[in-house]
């Protein structure tokens, strides 16, 4: 699968639906065409989601379905943007800039995958399901979530995946603990041809470290601050092997293997 062959614009998008799944978390449907169109799993949206100071920054966000014209976008309510985003109606008009960056990528061959999701990690990862269920992949998902009630979306990725395993800090659904002993244990039981992480960054760290330990190959969706969007103000930078890269551009999606996860490994910091 060849991520991000479209070039990106700027497109007038309509909420056609707002919807609220969880305490501070909700889905956002917008009408935006030619971005549904054109996106692939694991690439986002820079959203301006009103107008006035606090808006002059766009949000990135990931695209968890497209399908018949429209954007599904799971939100968690942070700060100003996406308190701004969880009340607008049906009808607000918004606009975006997408396809943006490099979403996932389906090694040749790959038959099995595993899904590994912290939290809020499924955001980017609807599409991905879908993607790998049309192609035939088995695919296995680790969701892991504060309680029962953080357990996102589990309908889909329950219709797409051969096995879905859950944790709960609290207990409340699945194994009592974190996500990463699940996926410990699947990948030294399964061996997946493939891994795919998204969550807090410790999480993913943890993840990518079992993929290497056990030869699987790894990839992970990196968060951060974004300004521009489009490579231009190296707001975004993350530390790898072959240099400092854009998470916008050469990301969100990152091969584990290439990612420096402490500053002490990046010579350019310690320079
Ligand atoms: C590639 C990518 C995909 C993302 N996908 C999702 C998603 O699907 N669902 C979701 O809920 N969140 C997602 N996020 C995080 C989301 O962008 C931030 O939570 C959001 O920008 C916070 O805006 P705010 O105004 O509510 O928060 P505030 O803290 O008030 O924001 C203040 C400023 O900081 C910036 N900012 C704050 N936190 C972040 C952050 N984590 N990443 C980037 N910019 C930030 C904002 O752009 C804004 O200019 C994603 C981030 C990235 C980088
Ligand atoms: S957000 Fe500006 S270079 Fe990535």
């Amino acid at each position: 699968m060849t991520c991000g062959a479209h070039r990106p614009a700027v497109e007038k998008a309509t909420v056609a639906a707002n919807d609220r799944m969880a305490r501070g978390v909700g889905v956002v449907t917008l009408k935006a065409p030619a971005t549904a169109a054109a996106i692939a799993p694991g690439q986002f949206v820079h959203l301006r989601i009103a107008e006035g100071a606090d808006f002059i920054l766009r949000r990135p966000f990931s695209v968890y379905r497209a399908h018949g014209g429209h954007l599904e976008i799971l939100y968690q309510v942070v700060g100003v943007g996406t308190r701004a985003l969880s009340e607008a109606a049906p009808g607000t008009a918004m606009d975006l800039i997408g396809p943006l960056g490099r979403g996932w990528w389906v090694p040749e061959g790959a038959a099995h995958a595993l899904l590994v999701a912290g939290g809020l990690g499924v955001a980017p990862m609807g599409m991905l399901v879908e993607c790998l269920a049309q192609r035939g992949v088995a695919v296995t998902l680790a969701h892991g979530a504060p309680t029962s009630e953080r357990l996102l979306a589990r309908e889909l990725f329950e219709a797409n995946c051969r096995r879905v395993e859950l944790a709960t800090d609290d207990g409340s659904a699945g194994a009592c603990g974190f996500v990463t002993a699940l996926s410990e244990e699947i990948i030294a039981a399964d061996r997946p041809d493939v891994i795919y992480a998204c969550g807090p960054e410790p999480m993913q760290r943890t993840v990518a470290a079992q993929a290497t330990a056990a030869g699987v190959p790894c990839q992970v969706s990196l968060e951060r601050l974004m300004a521009c969007g489009i490579g231009a103000c190296l707001s975004c930078v993350v530390s790898t092997r072959d240099g400092r890269k854009r998470a916008c551009v050469d990301g969100p999606v990152f091969d584990a293997a290439d990612v420096l996860w402490e500053p002490s490994e990046d010579p350019e910091v310690r320079a």
